[in-house]
């Protein structure tokens, strides 16, 4: 049961290695690179292994899985507020979901490492001045001089450093009485409290409050039950700059496996997935969870050779395989690829990731999204796992907790006019707290209804 042979964390180095940024000065690259592996993982397989063993749970139906946060994460944002409001919403919806379905949620956060994007194009040109683009804070920086695109080796090792940070905030949220049920009231952000949302969300706190208060009045002991004052959240990234991954990759004597030391799940792009390319070799070597994200080009065949090479020993939980299809797509192309999966012996979580192929351009120039065409997808998604009697297994997706205005619609009814007030992503148009707690009790209705 050890990593396989025939691999090595370099042996990608030998592949077609797409998305990578190029260097200009190779000696500094292998510098950084030699710093980082002397430096301790993030994450510790401890730790990935009860992680897999929630996902194994997903993927038998008995659990929800909600991994959600920035498209990419900035070296600028204030951390503190950033981080905890993100964190906080995502408990939100966690609570509105498992009240709602009365299933346990696992909990994943787009967050410290998520700092890799892949890019269409390899220049970007304003008023005809052409240069690199921009790849994502630990390559370059997103200003638009030639200084600023610079891929420079350094920041791969502030991306570590800035991660280490965030995990640690983490670690302090859940672990250290924030995330307590007794708090629950106070989880709503300030711009939240009066929207619709909020109003709901007091509503389901109130409850929960009442329950509590029921329990211990019945003798229930609520300070000896840990799961009422801490929680579990796992911290998920694109594996896309491998350089990056490769120097944080450490063996596991105890279990002779070699381990992401970055974070908890690791997960394939959608312009990265080809089986003989570099992230695939790379993946299927390191012993975490492995997200797919899989686009409307997929094919059955696709699936399940990605399956075989990045998890042959079929382990539970080892796989999450992400539908990003778009609204329109989801309902053609979804089908045959969980008939395909259902018949292979395979049992990944199957997770949908609505926004991906949903981008579209406002009349004003921004990328948007809208939250009618998110919710689509995902009553699509839901709709064909109905049809095909496989689980539903989660939601994967773009959010952060402050009060952006990246998204289109949702009860705020964000116009076009309106996305230019505090548009702030330098990626992907996110949803803000109000619009993830709208999709939450959106989500929740259709797993009650699912349940019954
Ligand atoms: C992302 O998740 O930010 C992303 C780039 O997704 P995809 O690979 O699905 O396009
Ligand atoms: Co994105």
């Amino acid at each position: 049961m050890n990593s396989p042979q025939d691999w090595t964390p370099a042996s990608w180095r030998a592949r077609r290695a797409l998305q990578l940024p190029t260097y200009s000065d190779p000696a500094a690259l292998q510098d950084a690179e030699q710093r980082l592996s002397t430096l301790p993982p993030l994450v510790v397989p401890a730790e990935v292994a009860q992680f897999t063993d929630r996902l194994a749970r997903v993927a038998r139906g008995e659990a929800f899985l909600l991994q959600g946060g920035d498209c990419a994460e900035s070296f600028d944002d204030l951390e503190e507020q950033a981080v905890e409001s993100t964190f906080r919403v995502i408990l939100q919806m966690a609570v509105v979901l498992t009240y709602a379905a009365a299933c346990p949620v696992v909990k994943v956060g787009r967050i410290a490492g998520q700092f890799a994007k892949p890019r269409s194009a390899e220049t970007e040109t304003i008023d005809g001045v052409t240069l690199p683009s921009y790849r994502g804070d630990i390559v370059n920086a997103s200003g638009f001089t030639a200084q600023d695109r610079r891929a420079d080796p350094e920041r791969m090792l502030a991306a570590y450093w800035r991660s280490a940070t965030t995990l640690n905030l983490l670690r302090a949220l859940s672990q250290g009485g924030a995330a307590d049920l007794h708090e629950v009231h106070g989880w709503t952000a300030d711009f939240v409290r009066a929207s619709p949302q909020g109003e709901r969300f007091t509503e389901l706190a109130d409850r929960i409050a009442q329950s509590l208060a029921f329990m211990g009045a019945c003798g229930f002991d609520a300070v000896r039950a840990p799961q009422l004052h801490a929680v579990e959240f796992y911290t998920s990234h694109e594996a896309l700059h491998l350089h990056y991954e490769q120097a944080l990759t450490r063996f596991n004597a105890r279990d002779q496996r070699w381990y992401g030391g970055s974070g908890h799940m690791l997960w394939l792009g959608e312009r990265t997935r080809g089986l003989d390319d570099a992230h695939v070799e790379y993946l299927r070597g390191v012993a975490n969870a492995i997200g797919v994200k899989l686009g409307p080009s997929a094919t059955a065949d696709d699936v399940l050779r990605l399956l075989d090479r990045l998890d042959p020993e079929r382990r539970p939980g080892r796989i999450v395989l992400i539908s990003r299809m778009g609204s329109g797509a989801v309902a053609d192309r979804l089908p045959p690829l969980l008939r395909a999966v259902r018949g292979s012996g395979h049992a990944p979580v199957w997770c949908c990731d609505p926004m991906h192929g949903n981008t579209v351009t406002s009349s004003n120039g921004f990328k948007t999204r809208d939250f009618d065409r998110i919710l689509q997808e995902l009553r699509g998604f839901f709709a064909a796992h109905a049809q095909e009697g496989t689980h539903a297994g989660g939601l994967h997706f773009e959010m952060t907790g402050q009060d952006v205005t990246e998204c289109r619609g949702g009860a705020q009814l964000l116009t076009d006019e309106g996305l230019a007030s505090r548009y702030r992503s330098a990626c992907d148009p996110r949803l803000n707290g109000s619009q993830s707690l709208e999709l939450a009790f959106e989500i929740a209705d259709v797993l009650k209804a699912d349940r019954r």
